[in-house]
């Protein structure tokens, strides 16, 4: 009984953070979105804190100055982990330019709980892909401080996943993440369906 318990524990309840960082237009968001699919699919729920969602209320008002960007950081970084702390799975996509806030966020968990995922794409194609036409803008001068052209991204020195996206698909991107998170025993192994596996 109690160990039936204690895998039922083990199996639900182990909080974790996929952080994704990336320059804006790089796939943080469409290959969270393909993560959460999965693992909803699988039966956990999830929840999604996706940087231009999160400004449309929790971070409602604020631009993009370095200290906005780190106190919209700071907000995502504290709910995620309560959620983690109470043993949910979060997903975060933003675009979290500075090494600084991204690693206080880390700390904010316990350790292990905190998975960095560097969406490596090259600016040069983000700025191809442009879906909101900001980088075309950027380099007209008619937005000014944006990632990449006028402001800064640091790259993870130590993420725990870099994704190529131009080479793999967001759902194959997002199975590499699954099978870290299998690896580290942090979701089971069952979250590889059958049907999933040959992917
Ligand atoms: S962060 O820097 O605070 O992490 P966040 O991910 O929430 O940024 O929001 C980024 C999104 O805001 C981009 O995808 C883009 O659509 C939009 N945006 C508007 N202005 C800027 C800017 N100056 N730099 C970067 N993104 C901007």
């Amino acid at each position: 009984m109690v160990s039936v318990r204690s895998e039922l524990l083990n199996r639900y309840s182990q909080g974790v953070c996929i952080w994704f960082t990336g320059l804006s237009a790089s796939g943080k968001s469409t290959t969270a979105a393909a993560l959460a699919r999965i693992v909803l699919e699988q039966g956990r729920r999830v929840t999604m804190l996706d940087g231009d969602v999160v400004r449309t209320h929790l971070s409602k008002g604020l631009g993009f100055s370095k200290e906005d960007r780190d106190l919209n950081i700071r907000r995502i970084g504290f709910v995620a982990s309560e959620i983690v702390r109470h043993g949910g799975f979060v997903v975060c996509a933003a675009i979290s330019p500075y090494r600084a806030i991204r690693d206080e966020v880390r700390a904010m968990m316990e350790e292990g709980r905190f998975i960095e995922v560097y969406v490596a794409t090259p600016l040069q194609v983000c700025e191809q892909r442009d879906p909101k036409g900001l980088y075309a803008k950027a380099r007209q001068g008619l937005v000014t401080g944006f990632t990449g052209i006028d402001d800064p991204y640091e790259t993870p020195l130590q993420a725990e996943i870099t994704l190529d996206t131009v080479a793999n698909s967001e759902e194959e991107n997002a199975f590499l993440i699954l099978d870290h998170l299998i690896q580290r025993s942090l979701v089971d192994s069952d979250m590889r369906a059958p049907s999933l596996k040959a992917l």
